[in-house]
């Protein structure tokens, strides 16, 4: 495994981790993540994953790097601070090394919220603090309300066909030195990918390098210096495929034919803005995640 670092953090992460929303893989598939270096491995409070992490890391905790993530509603610091308890029960740790704001909440001072996540730090219950869904505007006002401590990560939607992040977000990251944890990088399975390949360009790239189309796209996520990549495995065979895009680059030209050969989306900016205004007056109507 090959890894990043942020030296601004002064943290170095895999360039694959594994993520645990919907996993039904047990032990064994984690395990072997960790075995092959991809330690990060990546659940949330909301995911009812975060049992079996543990299971799965018991005994290799020490080799592990577990992030997990706090629900927008339980953003007050009552509520915080209850939520990191429960998730370090669940998970049967003495201390989460990140520790993610789910999705942001615009009805709870964000400087309650962050003076929070750095009396979590200070307590020795979480090590970094991280957040999810982030805008640059989001980012902006949660970091100038750290006094302590740096946000080391944003995990946001990346993949082939949501290059969404291509906008601001990836220059912001790369000049703050944010790590930039890409979500669903297979787009939640490669069948998404492919409905809108018309030209086959994943196979034929795949057959280009001898990798395989998800090591591919895999690879292509962590290209951008600033990304790392979680995807989702079941199974062994998966985790090893997966593990197999780390440690090598496709060549420009091959990067070329995939931002070409294959349809994607990219909010631009007045359509991100109308889908937080959408999130905040759904929060305001007690409609919180
Ligand atoms: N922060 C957020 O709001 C947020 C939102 C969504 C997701 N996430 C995180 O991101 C993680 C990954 O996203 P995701 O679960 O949406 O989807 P994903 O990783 O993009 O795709 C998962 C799918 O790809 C398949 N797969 C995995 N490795 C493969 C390989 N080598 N070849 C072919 N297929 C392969 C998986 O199959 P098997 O399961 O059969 O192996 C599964 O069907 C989540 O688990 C979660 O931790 C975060």
């Amino acid at each position: 495994m090959e890894y990043k670092h942020f030296p601004g953090a002064a943290l170095r992460l895999p360039e694959i981790g594994f993520g645990t929303w919907r996993y039904r893989g047990g032990v064994l598939p984690l395990r072997k993540a960790i075995e092959l270096g991809a330690h990060l491995i990546d659940t949330a409070e909301s995911y009812g994953t975060e049992e079996i992490v543990g299971e799965a890391i018991r005994g290799v905790r020490d080799r592990v790097f577990l992030a997990t993530k706090a629900l927008p509603r339980h953003f007050r610091r009552a509520d915080l601070l209850k939520s990191a308890d429960e998730s370090l029960k669940r998970l049967g740790v003495g201390h989460i090394d990140l520790y993610q704001l789910h999705w942001p909440n615009y009805t709870v001072p964000i400087a309650e919220t962050m003076a929070t996540m750095e009396e979590l730090v200070d307590r020795g219950k979480i090590r970094f603090i991280g957040v999810s869904n982030f805008s640059v505007s989001d980012l902006e006002k949660a970091q100038a309300a750290l006094s302590r401590h740096k946000i080391v990560s944003n995990q946001v939607r990346y993949s082939l066909i949501d290059r969404t992040i291509e906008g601001s977000l990836l220059r912001y990251c790369e000049q703050q030195d944010i790590a930039l944890v890409a979500y669903s990088p297979l787009a939640s399975g490669l069948g998404h990918i492919k409905e809108r390949d018309a030209h086959r360009t994943l196979e034929r790239v795949s057959g280009l390098t001898g990798k395989s189309e998800g090591q591919v796209a895999l690879n292509w996520c962590i290209t951008k210096s600033q990304v790392i990549a979680i995807p989702k495995a079941s199974s062994v065979d998966h985790v090893q495929d997966d593990c197999g895009a780390a440690g090598w680059r496709l060549s420009p030209e091959h990067v070329a034919l995939l931002d070409r050969g294959i349809g994607f989306r990219r909010r631009g900016r007045v359509e991100a803005r109308l889908r937080r205004v959408a999130r905040h007056l759904l929060q305001r109507l007690g409609r919180n995640q």
